[in-house]
């Protein structure tokens, strides 16, 4: 062969050589035996010398004519491998979107929330604000200011826990009227919902823990009948627009005159059915015209302002509303139980 057919075979022969190759590695096999070092066409240059000054030029032309060539494929068959390479990483990385996922079991608020809100809700909309006290109240704000002098009856009824002679867990959330009207005086439109506490055994219906909701007006003129068209406002929004409330006379110490309050059975309508055990009303909170010495023991004239407090039972409202038999699974927490609101 000469030279020239040399070249040419080489060429003819890399360039197909190339074009099937598979992988890389054997890609980089085929350049170093084609133009590597010790490669075929190294071989062909290192006779160069053989040749005629006249020859020279047009075969070292040529030589480089082929190593472009094959330099070329060389490059066009390494893309196309990379190519081929990053698609099927991209597709063995491939995600479907369209497959159903795993979807996280959401919760949600309980019950004693949802309600709470609600009433929070109606209040706020009818321009009470939302107040707040603890739940470690001293004797003064739980009992005394509240008329309920010690040795007073009342207190028999509202044991609790209690830190010292004079700190203990509030059994009511009516302390925070007299907190509310000693840091607003006599103009006052709040409800305030919290917990409270009395030494109660768990059955369905009691807890050594349950929450309030407080209501307190205080401004000139204020009146029962206001308390009576708030209480009506309130249950209709609360439990359905035919619904109707009652008032029975009741004593608070710290209220006078004194009432506990009903709404008409919002299950039967006031027939009587086993969710009123046959009343058709079902009892939800006590109310009153604030008592003068309350209004007093906060600085405030009973001369010249007045005021109604009721504090509603969070838990019977739940109940009630829900059809709830047992208190205890109010707070037990079982998740069977609370998914169902
Ligand atoms: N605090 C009373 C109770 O726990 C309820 C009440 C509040 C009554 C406000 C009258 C006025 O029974």
């Amino acid at each position: 062969m000469t030279m020239q057919e040399t070249l040419r075979d080489l060429q003819q022969r890399a360039l197909p050589e190339i074009q099937q190759t598979e992988h890389p590695e054997a890609l980089e096999a085929l350049r170093v035996k084609y133009l590597g070092k010790k490669g075929e066409l190294t071989a062909v240059l290192r006779q160069m010398g053989s040749l005629s000054a006249e020859e020279r030029p047009a075969m070292g032309q040529l030589a480089n004519q082929v190593r472009e060539e094959v330099e070329k494929a060389l490059q066009s068959a390494g893309e196309i491998l990379r190519a081929a390479a990053q698609e099927k990483k991209l597709a063995a990385e491939a995600l479907d979107v369209t497959l159903p996922g795993n979807a996280e079991g959401l919760g949600h608020m309980h019950p004693l929330t949802l309600v709470r809100r609600r009433i929070e809700d109606i209040f706020t909309g009818l321009g009470f604000q939302i107040a707040d006290g603890p739940e470690v109240e001293t004797d003064y704000y739980n009992f005394e200011a509240l008329n309920i002098p010690e040795g007073h009856p009342a207190r028999d009824t509202q044991d609790t826990l209690y830190f010292t002679d004079s700190l203990l867990l509030r059994t009511q959330t009516s302390g925070v009227q007299v907190r509310t009207m000693e840091k607003l005086g006599h103009d006052v439109r709040i409800i305030c919902p919290g917990r409270v506490y009395r030494s109660d055994a768990v059955d369905a219906t009691h807890s050594p823990m349950f929450h309030q909701i407080e209501g307190l007006v205080v401004g000139k003129g204020v009146s029962m009948a206001d308390l009576r068209g708030i209480l009506e406002l309130f249950a209709r929004e609360m439990f359905g627009e035919n619904t109707r409330i009652r008032f029975r006379p009741h004593h608070f110490p710290f209220t006078e005159p004194s009432a506990e309050v009903d709404v008409s059975c919002f299950a039967c309508g006031g027939k009587g059915c086993r969710l009123c055990k046959g009343e058709g009303w079902i009892e939800i909170l006590g109310a009153g015209v604030v008592h003068p010495h309350v209004l007093r023991a906060c600085n405030i004239d009973p001369d010249v302002y007045s005021g109604y407090a009721f504090g509603l039972g969070l838990e019977r409202v739940v109940m009630c509303r829900y059809g709830i038999d047992d208190m205890r699974l109010l707070f037990e927490n079982d998740v069977r139980f609370l998914s169902q609101f």
